[in-house]
């Protein structure tokens, strides 16, 4: 399996930008192989990079999504828009989204059958608090995130999995690899009790501070199959060295 690099670029970028990173990015990995690619810019640039993607160029998707499938919701963006402007996968339960827009479990539960309703893959991202990590209640946090997540859904449908732990991510701190590994070790058992345990298995992706400094050494832990990165994902230089890291060999797991 290839691994994943995934770029969340968040609220930045206008449509100009967003095309000049988009293609700088492309161009960077074009021949390169080794890495499936994907980038989530914001909904205001997703069809001009529909638009300029080739085949083999990064995969693209959206940030957010309504639960639902279109009508009066002022301001909402349809699963079914996003895929229809161009996105293949969406973000659903980041923790930008569950800390400041109040998103609970239930909704990330909803917002995930929108995506499978219109055909894209989410990647659903969990991950503890400091305080949470403190009380020694990340393993807990995991599983009634993702059990609450995956509720009733099939096995086959279509899942990655990010594990950002809320503390690490836009700081600069960056979890430990010990610390990784289990935390994606935590995060199998419970796909797996989700019946997910199958092959072929349910990527599970690193995010938080990820940068082309730490990028080898987070790369070499066997359980992460690919990185969610923000920050470093918003210059196409920082971006492509993250994918130099994740190219070698993929860790036997
Ligand atoms: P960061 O963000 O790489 O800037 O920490 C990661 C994310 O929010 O997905």
């Amino acid at each position: 399996m290839k691994r994943i690099l995934a770029g969340n670029w968040k609220m930045n970028l206008g449509v100009a930008e967003a095309l000049a990173l988009f293609t700088s990015v492309a161009e960077g990995l074009r021949g390169a192989g080794g890495v499936s690619c994907l980038v989530f810019p914001p909904a205001t640039a997703l069809h001009a990079l529909a638009g300029a993607r080739g085949p083999g160029d990064p995969k693209l998707g959206a940030q957010n999504c309504s639960t639902e499938p279109k009508g009066a919701f002022t301001g909402e963006i349809a699963a079914e828009q996003a895929r229809e402007a161009g996105a293949e996968y969406i973000l659903v339960g980041h923790s930008e989204r569950r800390r400041l827009f109040c998103e609970s479990d239930a909704l990330v539960r909803q917002k995930l059958k929108a995506a499978w309703r219109a055909e894209l893959t989410p990647v659903l991202c969990v991950g503890e608090t400091l305080a949470e990590r403190e009380r020694r209640e990340t393993r807990d946090v995991l599983a009634r995130q993702i059990q609450r997540a995956l509720e009733g859904a099939s096995p086959r449908a279509p899942l990655r999995v990010a594990y950002e732990p809320v503390w690490a991510i836009g700081t600069g701190v960056v979890a430990a690899p010990a610390e990784v590994g289990e935390a994606h070790a935590w995060i199998s058992e419970e796909l797996t009790a989700a019946g997910r345990g199958d092959e072929p298995p349910t990527p599970i992706l690193y995010g938080g501070s990820v940068d082309p400094k730490n990028a080898a050494s987070l790369a070499a832990i066997p359980a992460v199959d690919g990185f969610l990165v923000g920050g470093a994902s918003l210059r196409a230089e920082s971006f492509l060295a993250i994918a130099e890291a994740l190219r070698g060999d993929p860790p036997a797991h």
